[in-house]
């Protein structure tokens, strides 16, 4: 729970409206600053720019809303040959986007890494949502550590044959955000995957590794440094947090009630950016929901709307990356990067992903535009491999759902909340999956 409540914490010294209903840990804070000078010293940087303001209207910073002082930057291209066919791409392209996703931003996993050691800590029939389930939690440990990773996979009882599932990157069972009570759904995300006879889990990222700068020294990646300061490419939170959804799809493959090739990662706002990294790391699994994801996952970083490079290579958000990704906050610029959030979204084709995102007053932090632009852009991997990827040039109207191709896209009339889409994603998996 410590971890929990410091990863709350770090949420409130973000630029932008998360949830700002948690006082940050000064201790931890502190830590995070040290460690955040200490590893710019080490890359020999020292000024970083200012990042968008998303508070503050009268701040040279404020974030821009504006898609007419949006840029129309041009893209990295994916295809880099003259006759381009599937066979480069599995072969060539893919591993060097992969490696230059890696080296330059999100960081690798160490050769040191260990497998989680999952065992049951407790089980039973338990109805939910109105729904006969089996359910089950899940510590993921690695021997002579701390480490607890907290797992729940509930599926639905009496189900004839193998069951497809849906994994969360989400909050422990239970769980409430302090302040006042928020609104029980009316039609729980849990209650329509168990009505279509799928089971879902739940695994809680934080238990993986801690949301701030100070715990990379604790966590996975604490455990993989023994110590030792994260190297230039060394992984960040969010390929800790893809890492542990491949842990937990490690324990799915070898449990006989679930469809393997059937399981999909969904997460919103960070956790959106860890699903979009995990379907690009991860090929097992079929399907992502990538939620409200915005910088990091899958918004343009080089459209000058909403967050910025310069948001997440400061204090707050830079543990989500490797250490080399700091450089383009200071000595190099966005357009240095020598990829953009299609080339992330590309790593997944040609397997089937939902992008979604709310309107632009209450999300324009995620900039669904840069999201559709994305998407989009992303297709041509798909082409390559024989699939549509996102049909239409022009974004869908805002609760239109765009998903005959395989790349799926909805911007819902809310704000920063998977909820809304979650019907139409299910629709979409029920599609794509056959079902
Ligand atoms: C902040 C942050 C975003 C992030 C979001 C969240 O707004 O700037 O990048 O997605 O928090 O995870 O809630």
């Amino acid at each position: 729970m410590r971890l929990l409540v410091s990863t709350i914490a770090a949420l409130t010294c973000l630029a932008a409206p998360a949830s700002a209903q948690f006082r940050p840990d000064p201790v931890r804070q502190a830590r995070t600053e040290k460690d955040y000078q200490a590893t710019l010293q080490r890359l020999g940087i020292q000024v970083m720019r200012v990042g968008a303001d998303g508070f503050n209207k009268s701040s040279p910073n404020y974030v821009n809303y504006d898609e007419a002082k949006a840029g129309n930057p041009k893209l990295p291209p994916l295809i880099t040959i003259a006759r381009p066919n599937a066979r480069w791409w599995r072969s060539s392209r893919r591993p060097e986007l992969i490696r230059l996703l890696e080296d330059e931003m999100y960081g690798r996993v160490p050769s040191n890494a260990p497998s989680l050691r999952w065992s049951k800590v407790e089980e039973g029939p338990r109805q939910k949502f109105g729904f006969a389930t089996l359910s089950r939690k899940y510590r993921g440990m690695v021997p002579g550590s701390a480490l607890a990773v907290d797992l729940s996979l509930t599926l639905p009882a009496n189900a004839k044959g193998r069951v497809p599932v849906i994994l969360e990157f989400g909050f422990p069972e239970g769980f409430r955000f302090p302040g006042p009570a928020r609104p029980e759904p009316a039609n729980p995300w849990q209650a329509q995957i168990l009505r279509r006879g799928w089971g879902y889990a739940v695994l809680v990222p934080n238990t993986v590794q801690p949301d701030d700068g100070a715990g990379l020294s604790e966590g996975i990646i604490g455990i993989t440094a023994g110590g030792r300061p994260r190297a230039l490419h060394d992984w960040g939170a969010l390929r800790a947090w893809a890492w542990g959804a491949s842990q937990a799809y490690n324990l799915f493959s070898a449990d006989p009630r679930i469809d393997s090739r059937r399981v999909a990662i969904e997460g919103l706002s960070r956790y959106g950016k860890a699903a979009a990294v995990t379907m690009a790391f991860d090929q097992r699994f079929s399907l992502g929901f990538i939620g409200s994801s915005g910088a990091g996952g899958a918004k343009i970083l080089r459209r000058n709307f909403g967050e910025r490079v310069e948001n997440l290579t400061a204090s707050g958000e830079y543990h989500w990356f490797a250490p080399a990704f700091l450089k383009y906050g200071g000595p190099l610029e966005t357009g240095d990067l020598p990829f953009d959030a299609h080339s992330l979204l590309a790593m997944a084709a040609p397997r089937p992903i939902f992008v979604g995102a709310g309107m632009i007053k209450e999300d324009g932090w995620v900039d669904p535009r840069g999201s559709f632009i994305a998407a989009r852009e992303a297709s041509a991997a798909y082409r390559l491999l024989g699939r549509p990827g996102l049909v239409g040039s022009t974004p869908p109207a805002i609760n239109e759902t765009r998903a005959a191709g395989t790349i799926a896209f909805r911007q819902h009339d809310g704000g920063h909340t998977n909820e809304p889409n979650w019907p139409a994603f299910l629709d979409f998996a029920a599609r794509v999956w056959g079902r």
